[in-house]
């Protein structure tokens, strides 16, 4: 069947059972939302997919391995939640040298990354739509990330939804064990209460070293941080570093 884009398949269930075998409710870090592409979306990904997006099924193959899609081994780099791409098309432009790896489970917001790549020549970079925190879970070993950008990811304002938040300490245990040992985890955000959340937990982090930093330059304004900045909200960037291996416990959970 011709992959036009629009087949809506989980993000990637968690598959945690309870012991009566039911599908346990999941705390995802993202919400559905429409996966309806417009003609410039549906153009740019029946031009460009092939090149680009790792298909969501095929992370079920036996043998699974992210660097044969980019065709050669180089360091990686990841970004979880790169919307539209406006931030991953310059910055993977300016880093021929490394393989990105975008995850978004919004489909249009990967159309559209799609013609960025292109016109930025962006051509180290692959899109992946399965969820982030299960793909760092079971498909990225320990120490395979040089670098890890979270940019603006969702607020979940309400203090009910704060525990999907991406970072969490639980989720940081995960990342940090990712990172290759001086490798480095930049954030961005414009909700003050969740740069409070991510000084906390990531102060805390065992294997983690930094802080807030000035805004790093070369990050391009993207949508979300327009609209902080209208709202006259401060954005928040932090720079973390690995700073030595992670506890054997965190280590040994690798990919399954
Ligand atoms: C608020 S947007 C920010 C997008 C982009 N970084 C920017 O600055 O424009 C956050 C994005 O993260 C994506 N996202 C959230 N959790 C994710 C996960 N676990 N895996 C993949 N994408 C995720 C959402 O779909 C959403 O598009």
């Amino acid at each position: 069947m011709e992959d036009t884009g629009q087949r809506v398949v989980p993000a990637r269930p968690h598959h945690k059972l309870t012991d009566d075998g039911r599908r346990m409710r999941e705390v995802l870090s993202y919400s559905r939302r429409g996966s309806r592409f417009t003609p410039r979306q549906a153009e740019a990904w029946a031009a460009h997919h092939e090149r680009y997006v790792i298909p969501d099924t095929v992370v079920d193959r036996e043998g699974f391995a992210f660097e044969e899609w980019f065709g050669r081994s180089a360091p990686l780099i990841v970004e979880i939640g790169s919307g539209v791409g406006e931030a991953t098309a310059v910055l993977a432009a300016a880093r021929p040298e490394a393989n990105v790896l975008a995850f978004e489970v919004w489909r249009p917001g990967v159309a559209d990354t799609l013609w960025r790549l292109e016109e930025a020549g962006a051509h180290n970079v692959r899109l992946c739509g399965v969820d982030a925190v299960w793909s760092l879970e079971h498909l990225l070993g320990p120490a395979s990330i040089t670098e890890l950008w979270t940019f603006f990811p969702d607020p979940w304002r309400k203090a009910r939804h704060h525990k999907r938040r991406l970072i969490s300490a639980e989720f940081a245990e995960l990342a940090t064990s990712r990172l290759v040992p001086g490798g480095v985890w930049r954030l961005a955000t414009d909700w003050a209460d969740y740069a409070e959340q991510m000084r906390e937990v990531l102060d805390a982090a065992p294997g983690l070293s930094g802080g807030e930093v000035p805004r790093w330059e070369e990050r391009p304004v993207t949508k979300f941080e327009r609209k902080g900045l209208a709202l006259d909200r401060t954005i928040t960037d932090f720079r973390y570093e690995r700073v030595a291996p992670s506890s054997p416990s965190i280590a040994s959970s690798s990919s399954t």
